[in-house]
């Protein structure tokens, strides 16, 4: 049974790569998931602030840190000032020791110079650089066009900074999803991650205080991307990787029958540990057996809304199937 696949225009012994997250800090952990079967793994984020931060302390760049407000002045106080340098030999020391790729990742929203960095991110010898960019619609004065132009700015930036494979990590927060997903693949990347799951705001009602709900995804939460990759897979001209709510085997082969070409797990390993890497690839590789796949290009996209189709039409006649049994 072969599990490999073709991610980034890099060569995956397996589908499903693991996500980046705290895990993704510790290269004993990264070690591990290799040997559990993943695919590959996106190292933890590297924030914007912490590289604004950086030039400031060390270049005689202007780092404009007026901008960013309380969320420079935490990653000022809360950040070594060398944090930014034992990530790079973190993920230099993963390069070394594992054998599957990985791939760096910086969690940015704005078109600043932290850009600059790329170059260093590429310098540790990642094989491709992940873009979580956290562009929220929050700002009653920031318009989608505004949010286009900054994805644009960046992404063309960044592709003439460095030479290994890009792939942006987005969220939900757009109007006209289909559209911007489209405009994305075509932009010369070579890979969008949908979904990244925020940090939900939640009360403290004795302290009447904000804090953090829980960060941990639940198994219904596969629905929405799941949704999203069949409508979007065969209309990209880049890789889809499927982010937010795989838990389980069948997980996965639901997100590649939907079109993914990769699926990440984060949650997942947190709640069942890194060794259920090895339960959904043995599951995996089950199933394709009991189905006759040899390849997962036997089977992937299988359920995806052809590009001609009208991804509207097909969700319409199922929820009709569903609600009121007309067919
Ligand atoms: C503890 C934790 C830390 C995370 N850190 C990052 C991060 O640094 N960068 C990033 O792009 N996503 C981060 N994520 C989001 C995950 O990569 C993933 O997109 C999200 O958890 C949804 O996938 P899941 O349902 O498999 O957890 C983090 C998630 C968790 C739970």
């Amino acid at each position: 049974m072969n599990t490999e696949t073709k991610y980034l225009g890099l060569e995956l012994k397996s589908p499903i790569v693991v996500g980046s997250c705290g895990l993704t800090a510790d290269v004993d952990k990264m070690v591990q998931m290799e040997q559990a079967g993943a695919g590959a793994v996106v190292v933890k984020s590297v924030f914007e602030e912490q590289i604004i931060h950086d030039i400031k302390r060390n270049t005689h760049m202007v780092a404009p840190t007026d901008s960013y407000g309380d969320s420079y002045e935490y990653i000022a106080q809360h950040v070594a000032d060398d944090s930014l340098e034992r990530h790079f030999n973190m993920m230099r020391e993963a390069k070394r020791r594992l054998s599957i790729p990985v791939i760096g990742s910086i969690n940015c929203f704005s078109y600043e110079n932290w850009l600059t960095y790329a170059q260093k991110f590429q310098e540790t010898g990642c094989d491709a650089l992940e873009l979580n960019m956290a562009i929220l619609p929050y700002e009653t004065t920031l318009s989608s066009d505004d949010v286009e132009r900054t994805y644009n700015q960046i992404i063309n930036t960044l592709r003439k900074s460095v030479t290994i494979p890009i792939s942006i990590k987005v969220g939900t927060y757009f109007t006209d999803m289909a559209k911007q997903m489209q405009q994305l693949s075509w932009m010369g990347i070579q890979g969008v991650t949908m979904f990244n799951k925020n940090v939900e705001v939640d009360i403290d009602i004795e302290n009447e205080t904000l804090k953090n709900a829980t960060t941990l995804s639940n198994p219904e939460d596969i629905y929405k991307t799941l949704r999203w990759v069949a409508i979007l897979s065969k209309k990209m001209r880049c890789d889809l990787s499927a982010s937010t709510g795989v838990y389980t085997s069948a997980d996965v082969v639901k997100m590649l029958l939907a079109g993914a070409t990769t699926v990440q797990v984060v949650s997942c390993l947190y709640k069942n540990g890194i060794d259920t890497l090895r339960e959904l690839n043995d599951g995996l590789k089950v199933w394709m057996e009991r189905k006759g796949y040899d390849k997962l290009s036997d089977f992937r996209g299988k359920l995806s809304v052809m590009p001609t189709d009208k991804a509207s039409v097909a969700m319409r006649t199922q929820f009709m199937k569903y609600f009121a049994e007309i067919v």
